[in-house]
């Protein structure tokens, strides 16, 4: 069983799907944990309430502005983060002919740029005490492509070329940059998918089932622990065998 006491991480969208389970599993090996959030503030609030060690923290991680707000709370409370998770994003599917300028934008915007923005945010004191973790939530499609998520899937591989430069350029000073490839997993973000396109997905997962957000959760911590010490700049997919 990980032990993580004495660890801080901070999980971006942590009030909700894999993002919840995260933190519920960081919480309960003993970190202390940041869970960053934006929206469904009940939510959080909710999560804060039923584990031990939580700080909640708000912002906005596509603005720059508010990552360096959030950063600047964590010092005034006195939190060293130790683990950086990047789980916040959003879909806005749309064929390309079909897709406006905003749903790329705003793709972009959250998934991509927001997880630059926070390892930019947290970079400086990760350096500064040459250890550290970060650990950013691809997706299966950002290495194989999808029809109609042409923003989500250019996010997702943007995530993955990140996660292989930060690991370059941050391993001399002992910090660790790897990714999660997630298959198709029960969350409100695929909920919300006509029953015919999940049946479709369904029959290429060797595995017969779809993810769960435990499945996700159980690499994030394993990928922040020390049993990971030397595993950097990689993408672990975890999808039933779908690729
Ligand atoms: N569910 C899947 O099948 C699946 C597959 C592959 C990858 N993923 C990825 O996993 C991650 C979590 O997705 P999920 O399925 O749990 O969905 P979710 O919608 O429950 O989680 C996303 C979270 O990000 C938050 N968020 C959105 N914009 C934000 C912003 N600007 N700042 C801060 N937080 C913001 C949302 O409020 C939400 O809490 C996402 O990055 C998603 O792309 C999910």
């Amino acid at each position: 069983m990980v032990n993580l006491s004495g660890k801080t991480v901070l999980v971006t969208g942590g009030n909700t799907g894999i993002g919840k389970e995260i933190v519920t599993m960081f919480a309960q090996a003993k970190a202390h944990v940041v869970v960053n959030y934006l929206y469904q503030e009940k939510e959080a609030e909710e999560l804060r309430d039923s584990l031990e060690n939580i700080t909640l923290l708000k912002g906005d991680v596509s603005k720059m502005d508010d990552v360096d707000s959030m950063v600047l709370k964590l010092k005034e409370l006195g939190l060293s983060i130790d683990v950086l998770v990047n789980n916040a994003g959003i879909t806005r599917d749309n064929l390309m002919l079909r897709m406006s300028e905003k749903e790329f934008d705003d793709v972009i915007n959250v998934n991509l740029k927001g997880t630059w923005a926070m390892s930019k945010g947290l970079t400086k004191a990760f350096l500064k005490k040459r250890s550290g973790s970060i650990i950013n939530i691809a997706s299966v499609v950002g290495l194989i492509g999808n029809a109609g998520q042409a923003n989500y899937v250019a996010s997702k591989a943007g995530i993955i070329g990140l996660t292989k430069s930060l690991a370059k350029e941050f391993g001399s000073r002992g910090v660790r940059v790897n990714a999660i490839a997630p298959g198709f997993i029960q969350t409100k973000m695929t909920d919300d998918l006509p029953e015919t396109v999940k049946e479709s997905y369904l029959s290429t997962i060797p595995l017969g089932r779809f993810g769960n957000a435990k499945d996700i959760a159980a690499l994030a911590l394993f990928l922040a622990s020390d049993d990971a010490a030397y595993i950097t700049g990689q993408v672990i997919s975890v999808n039933g065998g779908m690729v």
